[in-house]
């Protein structure tokens, strides 16, 4: 069975709505906190996270402990996914939650019709770079900053793109 055929029942897995908005700003805040001393300001805060669930998917995990990992999704045109935010609690990264995560973003991207997924990196996180072309993201241009008020290193994002493989549920759809 997919991990997200039953997203909002399978254990440890779910789909975030507007009532976690306010506890979902200091997990993202704390576990972004090592990488975000190019910004004078936090990683985010509630308006945005209300933003981001207006436009798109926060896929929580979670156990008997709470929120241990999420990754933020939204579904574009021309059947493109975007994927962001993936955060692994401090105390369990490297044990492969991150690397699961980037999976469930996929599948439900995927699952509902995205064939390209499109990740933003900021140009000051190599190892984050490395990280995705590992995973098979190419490197595909730039883009500025989105709110380079905040800044106080000068930085863009280096733009990343994957295909995926068509679901078998894509290959019924069209052929009907
Ligand atoms: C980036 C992030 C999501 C990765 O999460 P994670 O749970 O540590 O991810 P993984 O364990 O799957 O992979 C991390 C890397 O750790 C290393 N690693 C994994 N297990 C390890 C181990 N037992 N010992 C040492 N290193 C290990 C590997 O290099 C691995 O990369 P690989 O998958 O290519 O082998 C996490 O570091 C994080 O939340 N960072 C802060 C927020 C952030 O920057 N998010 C990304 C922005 S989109």
């Amino acid at each position: 069975m997919s991990l997200l055929q039953t997203e909002n029942t399978v254990a440890g897995l779910r789909l975030a709505t507007t009532e976690d908005a306010d506890w979902l700003v200091p997990f993202l805040n704390r576990t972004f906190a090592p990488d975000n001393y190019f910004k004078r300001t936090e990683r985010t805060n509630p308006s945005q996270v209300a933003e981001y669930l207006r436009n798109g998917f926060f896929l929580l995990l979670e156990d008997a402990g709470g929120l241990f990992g999420l990754v933020y999704t939204e579904l574009r045109e021309n059947s493109r996914g975007y994927i962001g935010m993936i955060a692994t609690d401090p105390d369990r990264q490297r044990g492969g939650i991150g690397t699961h995560l980037l999976q469930i973003g996929e599948e439900f991207c995927s699952n509902r019709g995205s064939r390209v997924i499109e990740i933003s990196v900021v140009n000051l996180r190599p190892d984050l770079v490395a990280w995705y072309q590992r995973k098979g993201y190419q490197i595909v241009g730039e883009a500025p900053y989105v709110r380079p008020e905040v800044l106080i290193l000068p930085c863009h994002f280096i733009l990343m793109e994957k295909s995926l493989a068509p679901t078998s549920n894509a290959g019924a759809e069209n052929s009907n």
